[in-house]
């Protein structure tokens, strides 16, 4: 299956470890440098197989990749997986001593590839991760980063949101639309709260019902159940939890005319851009979207943007997507295909 895998894959290199006191591997793929250093973060997780952690790895590098281009900025894209049989509690030595080793794998490819933070990872972990290497994105602003980078992630699928929903009705006025998210962790709250204040009807949900709750009585809006997130009527749906949402199951019942959010691979296959074009739902593709969180690490901590240049960049992505869109119809093809399209022809402007 390794052999499989990294045959029918189109990126640069695999940097594989076993790492024996934990018993965990670790993958980092090195998918495109052809706009500069390799850029994603680092997801954790319990695998079935050290097989399905490396199909992660090799997917989630060539999406930041495209992420990167779409986003006009000069990184590549690389992911990397650190594959354990129990996630390490917060704070505690064995954690410590795997982000400590997992620094050192990074420091020893030399700068081709900037860590970051990704699902069950964070800011501490990449505290320690610096402890071994420079070549770290989103360490805590008391160890010299630029902190999380869930709210300029929210700020940009903000504005996703709003060029969606221009696209879609003719006038970005929220407060005419009925606006649904799904999940509120460090994005979806955030983005709910923008939403609240551009006066849109909201409508949230997320699988901790406790965190639904919270969140929605701190902004005086509304829930859902979890499960009732495709069958409720909403003018805009915004997946700001997990990936695969959008299958060919979940496409029939979608009850709205926008799709932006800010979570990674919202569709399930290739063919569900198809399938939801063909529903006449506007789909805003994801790493179009979600930039806002490559443009804060890139923006801050490489870049030496200030503040007013980095909120400009998140604000551009109304625009991409404007532009995206009418490309859509212009060439006939589903808004997923013009924004490959944009990144694949930047690359071979490129190289
Ligand atoms: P998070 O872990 O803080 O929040 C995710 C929330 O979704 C949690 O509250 C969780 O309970 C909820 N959830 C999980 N499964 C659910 C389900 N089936 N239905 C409803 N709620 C569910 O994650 P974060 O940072 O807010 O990211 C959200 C998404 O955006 C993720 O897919 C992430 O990969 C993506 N993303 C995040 C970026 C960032 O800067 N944080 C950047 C780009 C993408």
């Amino acid at each position: 299956m390794f052999e499989e895998l990294l045959r029918n894959w189109d990126g640069e290199h695999v940097v594989a470890r076993f790492d024996e006191p934990s018993n965990a591997w670790m993958f980092v793929g090195v998918h495109s440098t052809v706009l500069g250093p390799a850029m994603g973060g680092t997801r954790m997780k319990v695998y079935r197989s050290a097989d399905e952690a490396l199909h992660d790895a090799l997917r989630l590098s060539q999406a930041m990749t495209m992420k990167q281009a779409a986003a006009g900025l000069d990184f590549g894209g690389g992911k990397a997986v650190l594959a354990v049989s129990d996630i390490p509690a917060h704070g505690s030595a064995a954690r410590r001593e795997l982000m400590l080793r997992y620094g050192g794998l990074v420091e020893s490819l030399g700068g081709s590839y900037l860590t970051a933070a990704d699902m069950n990872t964070g800011e501490a972990d990449l505290d320690i991760v610096g402890e071994r290497t420079t070549h770290v994105l989103g360490r805590s602003l008391a160890c010299g980063g630029s902190g999380s980078s869930g709210g300029a992630t929210a700020v940009g699928v903000f504005h996703a949101l709003r060029a969606s929903v221009r696209h879609a009705f003719g006038s970005d006025d929220l407060s005419q639309r009925r606006v649904l998210v799904q999940g509120v962790g460090a994005v979806g709250s955030h983005l709910a709260t923008l939403l609240r204040d551009a006066g849109a009807r909201l409508v949230l949900a997320d699988i901790d019902d406790v965190r639904a709750t919270r969140v929605a009585e701190e902004l005086g809006v509304e829930t859902v159940p979890a499960i009732h997130v495709l069958d409720t009527e909403c003018d805009a749906f915004s997946p700001c939890a997990t990936g695969g949402v959008l299958s060919a199951e979940a496409i029939p019942l979608l009850r709205c005319r926008v799709v932006a959010g800010a979570a990674n691979n919202q569709l399930a296959t290739p063919w569900d851009a198809d399938r939801i074009h063909d529903r006449g739902i506007l789909y805003a593709p994801d790493y179009v979207a979600n930039a806002g969180g490559v443009i804060h690490l890139a923006g801050y901590e490489r870049l030496g943007w200030d503040e007013a240049r980095v909120r400009a960049r998140l604000a551009g992505i109304d625009q991409t997507l404007t532009d995206l869109f009418a490309r859509s119809e212009r060439e006939g093809i589903t808004t997923a295909a013009a924004a490959d399209r944009l990144a694949l022809e930047r690359l071979a402007r490129a190289s």
